[in-house]
């Protein structure tokens, strides 16, 4: 007889993440896939496909099937899942019966459940269970679900920000917004083109994120200057400038003020007898976008609750999907 495989799987806009039960986490990789242009044959998928990014060849395209969180391209989300399905089951998937448990943003249509579902089984899946993410992610930052008292979880990944009051499982108030790390680059990009008529790509956009990003300028990064390399928006030439991390915040200040609004918004709709919990418990701080330095700091500044980052929040959601593991085999 098959046993069942536990498979957690966070399918988001940047990055795909694979839990397997026995295993650990087989999958870490970007959800990108790079196509011929004119056939639509897929020529690399994740690592590679995302190394091409900046510099490909005419005839190549990177298609990022997920957007915002949802799939926007069903047969390439398909087939990316397929391929790390198979990469993370290795052999195993022919002896066993894979349960998949998949995270999707709360608030998503019927329609757009469907479609995970059916991707994921398609993709080899025997049974295909959906859980929503902000719930995937307070158990992956350490939230006990079935504790009595409240919850708040922010989870800010590449495509969606999402903000949930939890309370004895379920979430009472959940809001989202498509304000995160994506917005945060191109609000980078845009700031360079404005000021400096420079245009830098994508992945200069992040990598002056990483280095350069933040919400709350604290000392060290007060004077702190890089040099970026982009193209003179005239001329066409290259050019170099130097960008410090005073303007990058404020470059970033509309999509930090963006997210802080969804936060208190959903505060604002706790219910009253919540609220003591929430202001004694804090917030929580998960998904890669909440790497964004000095957020939390602003978070707390900002709403005067406590606001923690967990360890490794990008893997926040894919390890919460564990949880709901068991439940599922009951
Ligand atoms: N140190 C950092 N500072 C700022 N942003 C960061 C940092 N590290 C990662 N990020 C951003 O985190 C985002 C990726 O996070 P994550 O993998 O959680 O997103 P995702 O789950 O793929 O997206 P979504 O949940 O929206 O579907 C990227 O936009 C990346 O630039
Ligand atoms: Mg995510």
């Amino acid at each position: 007889m098959l046993f069942n495989r536990n498979v957690g799987i966070d399918l988001g806009t940047a990055n795909t993440r694979i839990f397997v039960e026995g295993k650990g986490l087989m999958v870490n990789e970007p959800s990108v896939l790079a196509v011929d242009s004119s056939t639509g044959e897929i020529i690399a998928i994740g690592k590679n496909a995302k190394a091409m990014q900046g510099r490909i060849p005419q005839n190549i395209r990177l298609i990022h099937p997920v957007q915002g969180g949802v799939i926007a391209d069903f047969d390439y989300t398909q087939s990316m899942l397929k391929y790390y399905l198979d990469k993370a089951l290795g052999g195993s998937a022919l002896l066993s019966r894979t349960v998949v448990v998949v995270g999707i943003p709360s608030g998503i249509t019927d329609v757009e459940e469907r479609v995970v579902r059916e991707a994921s089984l398609n993709a080899g899946a025997a049974v295909a269970h959906l859980v929503d993410e902000p719930l995937a992610a307070a158990c992956g930052a350490g939230i006990a679900l079935d504790r009595l008292s409240a919850d708040v979880i922010v989870n800010i990944g590449a495509g969606h920000t999402e903000v949930a009051i939890i309370n004895m499982g379920a979430m009472t108030e959940v809001r989202s917004v498509r304000t995160a790390g994506i917005a945060m680059d191109r609000a980078i990009i845009e700031h360079v083109r404005r000021t400096y008529n420079t245009i830098i790509g994508e992945v200069t956009a992040e990598q002056v994120k990483f280095e350069l990003g933040n919400a709350y300028l604290d000392d060290e990064y007060r004077f702190k200057t890089i040099e970026v390399r982009g193209r003179d928006a005239l001329t066409g030439l290259p050019r170099a400038v130097v960008i410090s991390a005073r303007e990058i915040n404020i470059a970033l200040s509309e999509c930090v003020s963006g997210i802080m609004e969804v936060i208190k918004g959903c505060l604002e709709k706790a219910p009253a007898n919540l609220a003591a919990d929430i202001i004694e418990r804090g917030i929580m701080l998960t998904g890669g976008g909440a790497k964004l330095r000095g957020l939390d700091k602003l978070i707390s500044i900002e709403t005067g609750m406590n606001c923690t980052m967990i360890n490794e929040p990008e893997l926040a959601v894919v390890m919460g999907t564990t949880y709901f593991f068991r439940n599922h085999n009951s």
